[in-house]
């Protein structure tokens, strides 16, 4: 997880970036993990999750390749717009919204919308000539350490009764979806979730309920931060075998956020502070959990890191962030160089959830975004793994 290199080939990272921390963002690893989802889930519709990353140079990569998008907010219906992305390339998928927001988006000219309750339902009528909405239901992925099951979704069995309130509304409800969680170990929920939504939609139909014509599988294809390698395509085998039975007539979406952004950014930062303490040495980097390093805390993340460092003296040691906070600690280790003052630390995969969620805490600015070819690229992992 922690990979240690001389101190002089830190500048193949130093090079790249004007300040530290900096996020590297790469075009092209966004553009290899796009393609390599779509080819294996062939004839899904992909929708990048914004929320996930909103840098604008992801998303014009993503709008270049012809992609849609998940938006959770006016705002980040905006930021796609300031992209050239036309609305009726996006879709709204936040369960819980203001009528503000249904409004701007409406405005806006989105026009698929997502609901899990029948209040949110209601919020929609008035908008109900413009739109096409998709029930979200709930299946918790037991593989998936981050957990979108409990927070949103219907219960399956409440699936009838909350068509029928659409249909009596003239709410028209023409797609199912659901987001088993992100990070997830397997695609065996994904693809038993899919499972269930086909068997829902014949039951749908007997009831003489408006057909459903979409099925999105939503988001939880996982990075791969350590450890092996993430294979997609065999990541997606199951989908795709339930793929095989769905009838023409249902298209099949998905909503990729962390996969597709996290490979496509790498963090450079510095020691900018060290003291000897009670338990070790602690080292202070320029970014931490109010800055780039939230899925430290947020996701119970541990990301790949590339230490550069001309010390070969070890203690025990303590990373942690910049801010004066005592939760801003950031990984502990008990054999480890003692890093001098403005060695160099690259911390691999962190594209995702990352600078979306990264703060102004303390008067420290997140890290500027560069856009260059990393040196390392995610297709060179697997061997290094
Ligand atoms: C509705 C929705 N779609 C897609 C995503 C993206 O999920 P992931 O980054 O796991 O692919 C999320 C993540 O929170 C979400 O809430």
């Amino acid at each position: 997880m922690i990979d240690v290199f001389p101190r002089e080939s830190a500048h193949t990272w130093l090079d790249l970036v004007e300040t530290t921390p900096s996020l590297v963002f790469d075009p092209e690893v966004c553009r290899h993990q796009w393609t390599d989802l779509s080819q294996a889930l062939p004839g899904v519709t992909l929708y990048y999750a914004v929320k996930s990353n909103p840098y604008p140079g992801l998303l014009q990569t993503i709008a270049d390749e012809a992609g849609c998008f998940d938006v959770a907010s006016a705002a980040e219906i905006k930021m796609l717009e300031q992209q050239g992305v036309h609305p009726s390339r996006m879709i709204h998928t936040h369960p819980i919204k203001t009528d503000v927001e249904i409004e701007k988006a409406v405005a806006a000219g989105v026009t698929t919308f997502v609901v899990d309750n029948v209040d949110e339902l209601w919020k929609l009528i008035p908008h109900r000539h413009a739109i096409r909405v998709m029930l979200r239901l709930s299946f918790i992925a037991p593989d998936a350490p981050i957990d979108l099951s409990r927070k949103f979704g219907a219960p399956q069995q409440d699936t009838l009764s909350i068509l029928d309130v659409a249909n009596d509304s003239g709410i028209r409800v023409d797609g199912l979806c659901f987001h088993v969680g992100s990070q997830a170990a397997t695609a065996n929920t994904h693809a038993d979730a899919l499972a269930v939504c086909l068997d829902l939609c014949q039951q749908i139909q007997a009831e003489g309920l408006p057909e459903i014509t979409r099925i999105d599988i939503g988001g939880g294809f996982p990075a791969h931060y350590i450890g092996e390698a993430v294979d997609l395509t065999a990541f997606c085998a199951p989908i795709r075998e339930v793929l095989t039975q769905v009838p023409d007539g249902i298209d099949i979406l998905a909503e990729p956020g962390r996969v597709i952004s996290a490979p496509s950014m790498a963090l450079v930062c510095k020691v900018v502070g060290r003291a000897k303490r009670r338990d070790g040495w602690w080292f202070y980097l320029d970014d931490g959990v109010y800055g780039a390093q939230s899925g430290r805390l947020f996701d119970g993340m541990q990301y790949r890191m590339s230490v550069f460092t001309s010390s070969d003296e070890l203690s025990p040691c303590v990373f942690a962030g910049p801010t004066c906070d005592s939760i801003d600690e950031l990984g502990r280790y008990p054999e480890f160089p003692v890093l001098n003052m403005n060695d160099v630390v690259v911390l691999h995969e962190m594209g995702a959830y990352t600078l979306a969620s990264a703060t102004q805490f303390n008067g420290i600015a997140p890290p500027a975004v560069v856009t260059r070819d990393l040196p390392v690229r995610i297709q060179e992992y697997g061997s290094r793994s």
